[in-house]
């Protein structure tokens, strides 16, 4: 296990052992909470301060975002993943500002309460921070997003500075970085051997450092998310992270059982959408076939 040298520990203070009530009975709670007023990035570092887990979601239309927000989860990403996930494409790497700004801008009218978190896609923040605070300020301007998420550690903390100091709290993401599927080869679990976990250490420590609110750990060993997260003051969300991270993400259609073929292990899936769907279709088929549908109750005269 990677050792923390004294500038990696936390700060005194800076990881709170969990003094929460619990979850239930508190109502600044993020999830169940009682507050109806729109999830701020101040309540995302207030949860981290009480020991408090929290649940994020994707969602890429109005519809699915208003369902997640009355089962009260906080935060909503409007992800790249809508690039597989939502428009057919084959990675996250074709998606444009554009498509992002759009189905943001949905998700919003969708929701009362959820903090949404627009992504920025390939090529819309990696010439520098000028270009990552235009394409941010669409995001928060022409679609209401309450915070944007970039990809990258070091690599990125120039532009994740700028935008905060504009004014646009930044999500940052570390590990696997979808965005960079080609340079990859494939979607490998980062952040393995002593080399790569030190780096995983240094990435997200520059994104707090550069005034990211919270950080995405994606596809890295439980015990080094573990460690990012005890070493960090903003919290930590972990897909395919383990259980240690303070909040978890999942995508939806993931989740739900929607997506089609095989998902990633780390995915729970709680539904199976996809079959509840597809047998609804075909029901629907047969009785027009069949003419049992319309009915008398369908039909006006
Ligand atoms: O685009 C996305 O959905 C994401 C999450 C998987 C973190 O980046």
């Amino acid at each position: 296990m990677t050792q923390l040298s004294p500038a990696q520990k936390p700060a005194a203070g800076a990881t709170a052992e969990p003094t929460a009530k619990p979850v239930k009975d508190n109502p600044k709670s993020l999830y169940g909470g009682t507050s109806s007023r729109r999830i701020t990035v101040r309540d995302i570092a207030a949860a981290k301060e009480r020991g408090e887990k929290w649940p994020m979601l994707t969602a890429y239309d109005a519809m699915t975002a208003s369902v997640f927000d009355e089962s009260g989860i906080p935060v909503l990403l409007v992800g790249d993943s809508m690039g597989n996930c939502h428009l057919g494409y084959e990675s996250t790497v074709p998606v444009t500002l554009d498509e992002i700004a759009i189905l943001s801008a949905a998700v919003v009218r969708g929701t009362k309460r959820a903090l949404v978190v627009a992504d920025l896609p390939f090529g819309s923040y990696q010439e520098g921070p000028v270009q990552a605070l235009r394409s941010a300020t669409r995001l928060v301007k022409e679609a209401g997003a309450g915070a944007v998420k970039l990809e990258g550690g070091e690599r990125s903390a120039h532009q994740v500075e700028l935008l905060v100091s504009s004014g646009i709290p930044v999500m940052a993401h570390v590990g696997l970085t979808p965005q960079s599927v080609h340079a990859y080869g494939g979607y490998p679990v980062q952040g393995r051997g002593e080399e790569a976990a030190q780096q995983l250490l240094r990435d997200a420590k520059a994104v707090q450092d550069a005034g990211a609110f919270a950080v995405v750990l994606e596809a890295v060993p439980a015990e080094l998310a573990a460690e990012v997260t005890r070493s960090l003051h903003i919290p930590t969300v972990g897909i395919g992270a383990g259980v240690e991270c303070d909040a978890q993400v999942l995508v939806w259609t993931d989740m739900a059982g929607f997506t089609a073929g095989r998902v990633p292990r780390f995915v729970k899936q709680y539904l199976q959408l996809r079959e509840l769907l597809g047998g609804a279709a075909k029901a629907f088929a047969e009785d027009v076939v069949g003419g049992a549908f319309p009915a008398e109750e369908h039909t006006f005269h």
